[in-house]
């Protein structure tokens, strides 16, 4: 075996077998990476020699946007790797909303991770978790999600039916494309009468209990896949490393995974420059942003500070303090992999920031003008870019690539709410968190049935 699992606890250091289940290491409980003995593996001589397994794209595993990088992530044989097409995605120079963060025009890429096979940037980390999943036997799979991490369960689970899918999502939580792909790929869906924290603490105790496989991203397997995410940007841009990465944060598994992929391409030597990494919470979900930014919580080699992060918990269900935002995607207080999110931080010279919901939206309907468009939460990497220009830590002159997780058709109630006319509605739904102006809405226009009337309106 060239690969295994280990403990990111430098106290700990503990490493397991591939075919071993684990959500958190035995001896220590803390967070596992899938690490490899580089030494045995034969790599490409340099990253521009993947483009040569694009000519190859009738091979299923060279179409995948995640197995054609099958070289830095090589824990199952290639024909043990289970593909439905993930990873096709697209890096737009967005020309159009560029003005908007204050950066030069040239200067913004956005990277619509929307275009994967169920709408969403968890089909990267999905299609190495079920590959493991299906590896090692198991004959069901489940996750606590937001919506996306379920819908892209399930549609793995249709179209391979190698393993059945399980669930959990917290009450009314749940935007309803997402619910609506669960339903309708046959997922068997629990709905916990509470959020997705809740959900979260539940599916594991479940999948313990009853020897259900885990997908959700403590699992390693799951953040190998996510890695590819930056090895497709890195393809876009002729392997020149941009200056900056910004992503929202959530449960913390993409910042995770981003930091491991340029973790390794430097000890690789494939690449010299480490892009910085923006992180970006809601106001109302920025349990990262207090403990980074406001508590200056740090990696510090592995040794962060463990109590004080207990105490921020503690401190949180003392006051029943729950995830809020409209950025239902992140709407999270107790993200599992804070741990390697940390390390991310620390080897990228990463930031975090927390926008509100007005910025989310008002960036979020720039996005659909200048481009394809995203859910609400995505939009915060666009929202958290310019609030880094206004503060002058971006420079005007910086190559930035925001992460667009997840596709436009995700969440259409939230667009509407922003562009529509109906006052009462945008009160009701928007003007409750916050959000007072619609200031990018582009109203639609209601008219008789008139021919007249209608050309008047439209010469
Ligand atoms: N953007 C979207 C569209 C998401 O669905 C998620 C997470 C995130 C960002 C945050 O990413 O967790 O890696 O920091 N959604 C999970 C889910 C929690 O259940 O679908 P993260």
């Amino acid at each position: 075996m060239t690969a295994h699992q280990h403990c990111i606890n430098p106290n700990c250091g503990k490493t397991f077998g591939i075919e071993e289940i684990h959500h958190a290491c035995p001896n220590c409980g803390e967070l596992l990476d899938v690490e490899y003995d580089w030494d045995r593996i034969q790599l490409p001589k340099n990253l521009r020699q993947f483009e040569n397994y694009w000519v190859e794209r009738s091979n299923p595993y060279r179409l995948s946007g995640v197995w054609r990088f099958h070289d830095l992530l090589p824990f199952l044989p290639m024909n043990r790797c289970v593909t439905i097409g993930e990873g096709q995605t697209f890096l737009q120079q967005a020309k159009r909303v560029a003005p908007f963060t204050g950066l030069n025009a040239d200067r913004l890429f956005l990277q619509y991770e929307g275009l994967n096979p169920s709408g969403s940037f968890k089909d990267n980390g999905m299609s190495a978790a079920f590959s493991h999943g299906a590896f090692v036997g198991a004959k069901r799979a489940a996750c606590a999600s937001t919506g996306n991490t379920s819908a892209s369960l399930a549609i793995y689970s249709a179209c391979t039916n190698l393993m059945q899918s399980v669930i959990f999502i917290g009450s009314g939580k749940i935007a309803y494309g997402k619910l609506s792909q669960a339903l309708d790929y046959g997922a068997k869906t629990i709905q916990i009468q509470g959020d997705f924290d809740d959900a979260m603490a539940r599916v594991q105790q479940v999948s313990k209990e009853l020897g259900i496989y885990l997908v959700n991203s403590v699992n390693p397997f799951r953040l190998e896949g996510q890695k590819t995410i930056m090895f497709r940007v890195l393809e876009s841009l002729r392997w020149e490393t941009p200056d900056w990465i910004v992503v929202p944060g959530g449960n913390l598994g993409n910042s995770s995974s981003f930091g491991k992929a340029f973790i390794e391409l430097r000890k690789l030597g494939f690449i010299e420059k480490v892009p910085r990494l923006a992180i970006i919470n809601a106001v109302g979900a920025n349990t990262l942003y207090r403990l980074y930014e406001q508590e200056g919580l740090r990696w510090n080699g592995g040794n962060y500070d463990k109590v004080r992060v207990q105490k921020f918990f503690d401190q949180m269900t003392a006051d029943g303090r729950k995830a809020s935002t409209i950025a239902s995607a992140i709407e999270i207080n107790r993200p599992v992999n804070l741990s390697k999110c940390l390390r991310a931080l620390d080897f990228c010279n990463g930031i975090v920031r927390e926008v509100t919901e007005q910025e989310i939206l008002d960036a979020k309907a720039q996005v659909g003008t200048g481009g394809f468009g995203c859910e609400p939460a995505s939009a915060a990497s666009v929202a958290g870019t310019r609030k880094l220009v206004a503060e002058g830590v971006i420079e005007k002159s910086e190559r930035v690539v925001c992460i667009l997780t997840g596709h436009q058709l995700k969440d259409p109630n939230a667009t509407v709410a922003y562009h529509g006319t109906d006052k009462i509605f945008f009160e009701d739904v928007l003007g409750k968190r916050g959000v007072k102006t619609a200031e990018f809405a582009n109203h639609p226009i209601s008219v008789p049935n008139d021919l007249d009337a209608i050309i008047r309106l439209l010469q």
